[in-house]
């Protein structure tokens, strides 16, 4: 089998990853958890996912008919470092959502007449219309993180995005967008975890870039560079959401909970949508 990258990414893993996180990756069973903080011993098990997921979609449909009928709109963000499981999360969400009012949003990498124009242009383009729930896989947070990251933006303009965002969602905010921010983590071994995986699997090979392969040396440069986003854009009209994602399945279940819990809708069953699980999804204090 030929590897994608030349096989980089094992090549990573066997001389350019730090010894403990090889080591973690080595030695643990393929459904340990590796972050040593995790709040739950193992993985939630399949049935309870399926119950709980299956009463959510439920809430999700029901959902999606009073944004319908009251043409509400909805933009949520999901962001976090490569193989975080925002492209997985979002498809839960819109699974059973009638895709004529749920978009997904993933933007490649700006074209030469976007680059010319106002960072927020081409994000503006796709924000909700009337009856319409978009989900950003990845978003204008580009310009904090990776952008950064890789030098695609000057110093400059990073400092000028900054100064921007807070008043852009304020005003998405204050003209009626329900905006719902996730920052997805994992920790170092969970991800090149993940990354390896996909090295090697067919079906998820097309989700790999050289960014990940190359962002894989810069695990340092990301968590400084996330850090100082989630100081500078968490704010009271747009707090984030973060997602602790080492368990794929609580940090679906819990996402979707936080939306859900967040809006109004008609014949809403609190009961069926449960409690937020704190240690799961919370505020910037759980980002570690
Ligand atoms: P993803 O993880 O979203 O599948 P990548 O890991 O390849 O995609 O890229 C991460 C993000 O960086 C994407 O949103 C992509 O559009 C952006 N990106 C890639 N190259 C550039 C570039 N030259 N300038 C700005 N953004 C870029
Ligand atoms: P590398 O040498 O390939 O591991 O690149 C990571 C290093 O480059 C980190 O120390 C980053 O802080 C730094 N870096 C990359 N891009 C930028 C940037 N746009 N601004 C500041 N530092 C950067
Ligand atoms: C994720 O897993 O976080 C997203 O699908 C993005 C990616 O493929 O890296």
């Amino acid at each position: 089998m030929t590897l994608p990258f030349d096989g980089a990414i094992t090549e990573f893993f066997e001389t350019g990853a730090p010894d403990d996180v090889r080591d973690k990756i080595a030695s643990a069973d393929k459904k340990d958890i590796l972050t040593p903080t995790y709040p739950h011993p193992e993985r939630m098990k399949r049935k309870a996912y399926e119950e709980e997921m299956d009463a959510l979609q439920i809430e999700l449909v029901k959902m999606q008919d009073w944004v319908n009928a009251t043409g509400t709109r909805i933009a949520c963000v999901f962001e976090g470092r490569d193989a975080a499981g925002k492209g997985g999360t979002i498809k839960r969400f819109t699974e059973h959502l009638n895709p004529r009012g749920a978009r997904v949003v993933a933007l490649s990498k700006p074209t030469e007449t976007e680059a010319s124009e106002w960072y927020f242009q081409r994000y503006i383009r796709q924000l909700p219309s009337g009856a319409e729930l978009t989900f950003f896989d990845r978003s204008w947070y580009n310009r904090g993180v990776v952008e950064h990251v890789f030098n695609f933006c000057e110093p400059a303009e990073r400092e000028h995005f900054f100064t921007q965002v807070n008043p852009f969602e304020q005003m998405l905010v204050n003209d009626g967008i329900y905006v719902f921010k996730f920052w997805l983590n994992v920790c170092r071994a969970e991800q090149l975890r993940r990354i390896m995986a996909r090295e090697r699997d067919p079906l998820k090979q097309w989700k790999l870039s050289w960014i990940d392969v190359e962002g894989l040396q810069k695990w340092d440069a990301y968590t400084d560079a996330i850090r100082e986003t989630l100081n500078l854009t968490h704010t009271e009209h747009a707090p984030w959401t973060i997602v602790r994602s080492d368990d794929k399945k609580r940090a679906r279940l819990n996402a979707i909970r936080t939306v859900l819990h967040g809006l109004d809708y008609t014949n809403k069953d609190a009961q069926a949508i449960g409690k937020i699980d704190k240690h799961i999804c919370g505020g910037p204090d759980i980002w570690d």
